[in-house]
């Protein structure tokens, strides 16, 4: 599917506008990945190899953008769980700009102060997936954007986009992901499909109250929120979780254990001393 930059609301055109679109892989994965996302071309010059010296500062600032994003979450990555995981199987895209190009505030947080370090590039925001072993299948692990840095010049809808882009370079069919219940990146995910729930507790997890789910990707839904004339839902639902509800996120996981099929609806963010609510439809 082709999506013209005229196409886009202002604030993604700013962003094809303003930013490079790169991505991080091994090249012996090029065959298999769309490097023109939705018509975009990533300049052979922002394809960056992890086995290469030359991708050394770029993978540098994926490390930055993830320890601003991710270090306060306790789900920092070591630097060996990022190419073993992500770089060198899977991809990591995003779109970035030049360090000459960026406020003083994210050059700071980039570690790109000085004029030697005016041409470095610096990712801005990162999606990184790993390729399941199901054929057309790929686990989200990792979403961040330089938006978090307090600054003077954000570049809204840079985790909307980079995301959405992603699953096309990606070519996924279906998206794998775990977030948590609290977190503020759950309306992000459901703008780009119907979220349906695997689990709601996971152990397995560094924080248990992470939920697993599972998109079908449909382009024509994926890019939906980039295009004018789509808002999302703010009323329906069937049910809710309160985030910190760890009595009914057990029970939900229970439930879904024994065969309930269940698809998140919309998020009410509530009073700031009060966790987000929520909304679940029962499917099919
Ligand atoms: C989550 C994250 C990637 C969002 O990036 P972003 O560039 O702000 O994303 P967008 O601008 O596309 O935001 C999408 C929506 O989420 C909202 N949003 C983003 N961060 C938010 C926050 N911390 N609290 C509340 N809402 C937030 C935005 O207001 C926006 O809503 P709008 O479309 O109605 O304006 C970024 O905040 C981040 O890196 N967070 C830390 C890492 C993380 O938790 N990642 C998610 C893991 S699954």
């Amino acid at each position: 599917m082709e999506l013209g930059r005229d196409a886009l609301l202002p604030r993604y055109q700013r962003i094809v506008d303003t930013c490079e679109p790169y991505l991080v892989t091994y090249p012996g994965n090029h065959g298999a990945l769309d490097l023109r996302p939705f018509g975009l071309p990533i300049a052979s010059e922002r394809l960056y190899d992890p086995t290469s010296l030359r991708s050394r500062a770029v993978i540098d600032g994926l490390h930055h953008l993830d320890a601003f994003s991710f270090g306060g979450q306790e789900m920092l990555m070591p630097r060996w769980v990022l190419f073993d995981c992500g770089e060198f199987p899977g991809i990591v895209f995003g779109f970035g700009r030049t360090a000459s190009a960026l406020s003083p505030e994210l050059r700071r947080a980039y570690h790109v102060e000085g004029a030697a370090h005016d041409d470095t590039f610096v990712p801005l925001s990162m999606w990184v997936a790993i390729r399941c072993a199901e054929q057309g299948a790929w686990f989200g692990h990792n979403l961040s954007s330089a938006n978090y840095v307090p600054q003077p010049d954000p570049l809204p809808g840079l985790g909307t986009i980079t995301k959405a882009y992603g699953v096309a370079v990606a070519r996924v069919a279906k998206q794998y992901g775990a977030t948590q219940w609290a977190s503020h990146s759950v309306a992000l995910h459901m703008t780009l499909g119907e979220m349906n729930l695997l689990g709601a507790y996971t152990p397995a997890h560094t924080h248990v109250e992470t939920f697993t789910y599972r998109i079908d990707v449909d382009h024509e839904r994926v890019t939906a929120p980039l295009r004018p004339g789509w808002s999302r839902p703010t009323e329906g639902g069937d049910r809710v979780i309160d985030a910190g509800d760890s009595d009914a996120i057990v029970a939900l996981q229970d439930e879904l254990e024994r065969g309930a099929r269940l698809r998140l609806h919309r998020v009410e963010v509530r009073g700031e001393d009060q966790p987000q609510r929520l909304w679940l439809v029962v499917a099919g």
